[in-house]
């Protein structure tokens, strides 16, 4: 991949809020941090990192409109929530907007909104990545899934996940419907790893 850093860095500033754009440089230190601790490619991961959010600044309707357009499916719960689809959204335009042509990157992107079951370490860096980069607000349980997140990425995730399920589900419906699924699935991975 011939990518030249420094122009997607200025694009991606003139894309985003300064607030999103600092977050997204976070997010790419904290994966590419990630990525050595767990020796995947770390230049994939730095990438992945600060372009995960380059869809975010789309409107509702924008990002419907693009999530037709790129055959992304669209349930009943995410008609009302379509900030969800930032993330697959940016993995289908990433190599007409951006020129990355490379599927692990993209279903990196495509994931860090809603995980999946099946999610390379390159996904799982990038889903905890977003949520524990320094430049997050601190949350409740952040320095637990920070160091999970060295120790265990299938464990780091769980957590993340019923972490979102307790702050979220106190905000009526903000829960995507198949995050419970997905946590139970992550559940039987660890106790398969016991
Ligand atoms: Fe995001
Ligand atoms: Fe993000």
């Amino acid at each position: 991949m011939d990518i030249d850093i420094t122009t997607i860095k200025k694009r991606l500033s003139q894309t985003l809020s300064p607030h999103r754009y600092q977050h997204s440089l976070g997010t790419a230190a904290e994966a590419e941090k990630l990525a050595k601790h767990w020796q995947i490619d770390s230049q994939k991961a730095y990438l992945a990192g600060l372009l995960h959010d380059c869809a975010k600044n789309k409107s509702t309707d924008e990002m419907l409109r693009l999530a037709l357009l790129h055959n992304i499916p669209v349930d009943e719960w995410t008609k009302e929530h379509t900030d969800i689809l930032h993330g697959p959204v940016a993995a289908a335009m990433l190599e007409e907007e951006w020129g990355i042509n490379d599927n692990e990157i993209a279903d990196a992107i495509r994931t860090h909104t809603v995980p999946e079951e099946d999610m390379s370490d390159l996904a799982k860096i990038i889903y905890l990545a977003d949520k524990i980069e320094p430049n997050r607000k601190p949350w409740q349980g952040i320095e637990k899934i920070r160091a999970l997140a060295y120790r265990n990425l299938d464990q780091a995730i769980e957590a993340m996940l019923q972490n979102t399920m307790g702050f979220l589900a106190k905000r009526s419906d903000e829960v995507h419907p198949f995050t419970e699924e997905i946590w139970q699935i992550y559940r039987n991975k660890i106790k398969e790893q016991e």
